[in-house]
């Protein structure tokens, strides 16, 4: 059986009766640019992100770099980020004029590890950017207090996290909620995907609100009056509007996600050369990848390709090992948890539309590899 690792055209014909209507309402408007479906979405996932301010913009890219670059950041400041995570997170520092500093990662999560970013800290640290990886969230009750220990913001990278929860405290607190700032990306195979690119900045402080949404449309809150020099980076309102429509089906889609994953770590269990991801106590999960950490990895991959499963290594270099970032001097070994973790994890289709017999043919391949 041939089970792909994402099938966008299965979830298209689940919702394809919502989301054209939303669609032709934005043609027949011919309000491409800014259209009341931005705002709309703006307060919506403020609201799911218990945040006072929404800030759409081009990509979850452009949600990192562009509240870094209120940071205005010098030569030399740092920004303190995992080594295992999508390139954006370090790309983003590095293009608001900042250095990342990248720490390693907890063994059992993959997230960033709290006690590393507290030994990274120095005189430069700007700010600390922690990614809540494949859809749970870092270790934010530690992360924020060392940011506060330091005086300096906290960005989150949720954007593989929307709508992903962590107890902390006997509260419920949203991924995006609890830093200076959260940023979602709507990259299509994302939890909550566009038909296109796009992102959004989620915050409670309201002079940052009011500079992000000049800094979108180059440094202006009017046209043509420009307070600093800005860039170009709105939410497309046709994306907007195809993601209003898919938002009431984010919860149910991200629990059919956790059920498939509950399957797939219950069918592989007692298979001592895979180990399943790993939810921290107080974390709801979103899944937006199911990832192992597999022996003979490469091996695996050959007879799951054999197979017709869908698969994929996330991430396969860490970032301090990016041949772009060589020059800030790190060597193999130096971040070893993530390094190891590059060579063993293996994600696996985790998409709500998988049937059972598609879970069925995933989980059986891999026993079959183990047998
Ligand atoms: C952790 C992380 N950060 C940032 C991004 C950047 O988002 P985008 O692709 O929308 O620019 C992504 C998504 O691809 C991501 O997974």
């Amino acid at each position: 059986m041939n089970v792909p690792l994402l099938d966008l055209v299965a979830q298209y014909r689940t919702i394809k009766d919502e989301v054209l209507p939303a669609i032709t309402g934005v043609i027949e408007a011919q309000q491409f640019i800014m259209g009341p479906a931005v705002a709309q979405l703006e307060a919506a996932l403020a609201r799911l992100g218990n945040a006072r301010h929404g800030i759409g913009c081009a990509s979850g890219t452009d949600a990192l770099l562009l509240p870094l670059k209120v940071l205005a950041l010098r030569p030399g400041d740092e920004v303190i980020t995992p080594a295992f995570t999508f390139f954006a997170s370090g790309g983003a520092v590095h293009n608001a004029g900042g250095t990342p500093v990248f720490v390693d990662i907890e063994p059992d999560t993959l997230n960033v590890d709290p006690a590393a970013v507290e030994a990274a800290v120095t005189p430069r640290t700007r700010a600390l950017l922690p990614v809540h990886l494949f859809g749970q969230m870092a270790n934010m009750e530690r992360l924020l207090g060392t940011a506060a220990k330091q005086g300096i913001p906290v960005v989150e990278d949720a954007c593989q996290a929307i709508g992903a929860r962590r107890r902390i405290a006997g509260a419920w607190r949203m991924a995006g909620e609890l830093g200076w700032v959260g940023a979602y990306s709507f990259f299509p195979s994302k939890n909550l995907g566009g038909w296109g690119d796009g992102g959004m900045i989620v915050t409670s402080d309201d002079a940052t609100a009011e500079r992000l949404r000049k800094l979108r449309l180059h440094g202006g809150a009017k046209q043509y009056h420009h307070d600093e020099v800005g860039t170009n980076s709105r939410l497309d309102t046709l994306q907007a509007a195809v993601l209003l429509a898919k938002l009431p089906h984010l919860g149910a889609w991200s629990a059919k996600r956790r059920e498939h994953a509950a399957y797939y770590t219950q069918a592989l269990e007692g298979l001592s050369p895979v180990r399943p991801p790993a939810v921290a106590a107080g974390n709801e999960h979103i899944f937006h990848q199911y990832t192992l950490r597999v022996e003979r990895r490469d091996a695996l991959q050959a007879h799951l390709k054999a197979k017709g499963i869908g698969h994929a290594v996330y991430y396969p270099v860490p970032l301090h090992r990016q041949p772009c970032f060589a020059s800030l001097g790190y060597r193999e070994g130096s971040l070893p948890i993530s390094e190891r973790a590059a060579r063993e994890v293996i994600s696996l289709p985790i998409y709500p539309e998988l049937t059972r017999a598609q879970l069925e043919a995933v989980a059986g391949a891999i026993r079959e590899f183990y047998r």
